[in-house]
């Protein structure tokens, strides 16, 4: 099925088959997400141990939206659920199932050495069509792109936590990127469901550029002492209409995930005082407090 899938898709351009690399949050939101929408979903992490996980998290969540969706069909929902996870393998070995897929899309940890020796692998192995795309959330496109010698086939798809709600993929293009390339990455956001907005390769792209430099200027109010980090929250939240305030967002996003950002900017552009590395921030990653996967951030989690 997937063999006949592709070679179709290579004609028409069409997204069908998909490798995501990465089964963290993003990742096997990700996966839901595509496999909710009926492609084909083979899911990769380095351990059975990992992907476990991920299928569970998958469940998890698909169990929440059934329960929604389907309030009064519980049966319906059951099979809404079998349907969705029948879409979805795992494997802990990308180089042996991305011989017919449309899309690597990749969502590991945020360190472009480990992200250039992924994908100038996998280059070897992937059909000529197979789109590569990464989910990085602040490094630049392009750097991770000449790992590979497919740059004309090179994009970002920047997803939003959590992922199975939030409507906006940012689709990025490189400088090489090609039309082919870009116009399959915003068709198949769409027939995810989901918002499409088209990026340039700069850094934050446009959300993270904004919403980063925003949670860092509430810290350093927080810092000065001119609010509680609860004030600021219900002030952002009832003054200006944000689901969340800055510090449970932080919290929700992962305070190593937001000082890796901070700090990477700031060495690449250390006078533009928006990017300043806050002491409060470090603090916390430094104790172990990484927000609410850890049970604490700047906020305590049962
Ligand atoms: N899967 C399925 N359903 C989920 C879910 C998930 N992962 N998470 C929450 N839900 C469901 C809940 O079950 C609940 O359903 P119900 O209405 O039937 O009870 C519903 O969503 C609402 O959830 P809650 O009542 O718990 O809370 P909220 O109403 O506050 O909604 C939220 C949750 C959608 C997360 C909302 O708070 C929100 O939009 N927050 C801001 C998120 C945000 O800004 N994300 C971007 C972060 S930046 C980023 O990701 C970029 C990266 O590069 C750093």
């Amino acid at each position: 099925i997937i063999r006949s899938l592709s070679s179709s898709a290579v004609r028409s351009g069409v997204i069908k088959h998909v490798t995501i690399i990465g089964g963290g949050l993003m990742g096997a939101g990700i996966a839901q997400v595509a496999a909710s929408t009926g492609h084909s979903v083979v899911l990769v992490d380095q351990s059975e141990d990992i992907l476990k996980k991920s299928t569970k998290g998958i469940e998890d969540s698909l169990k929440r939206i059934a329960k929604k969706k389907f309030a009064d069909k519980p049966e319906a929902g059951a099979e809404f659920i079998q349907k969705v996870l029948k879409n979805v393998t795992t494997s802990s070995d990308a180089a042996s199932v991305i011989h017919s897929t449309d899309l690597v899309l990749e969502a590991i940890v945020e360190n472009l050495k480990i992200k250039q020796d992924l994908f100038s692998g996998l280059d070897k192995f992937a059909p000529d069509h197979t789109i590569f795309a990464s989910n990085t959330s602040s490094l630049p496109i392009t750097d991770i792109a000449n790992s590979t010698s497919r740059q004309d086939r090179f994009g970002g798809l920047h997803f939003f936590n959590p992922v199975p709600l939030m409507k906006l993929v940012e689709v990025i293009r490189t400088p090489m990127t090609n039309q082919k390339t870009f116009d399959a990455l915003l068709e198949f956001s769409k027939a995810l469901g989901k918002h499409p907005v088209s990026c340039k390769d700069t850094p934050g792209f446009i959300v993270n550029r904004l919403l980063v430099p925003y949670m860092m200027e509430a810290i350093r109010l927080h810092e000065k002492g001119h609010g509680s980090k609860e004030d600021i929250d219900v002030a952002m939240k009832l003054g200006a209409g944000y689901p969340m305030g800055p510090f449970e967002l932080l919290d929700y996003v992962g305070l190593d995930t937001s000082k890796f950002i901070i700090d990477g900017w700031h060495e690449r552009d250390p006078d533009n005082p928006l990017f300043a590395p806050s002491p409060m921030l470090n603090q916390l990653v430094e104790q172990g407090k990484l927000g609410k996967k850890t049970g604490e951030g700047f906020y305590k989690y049962k």
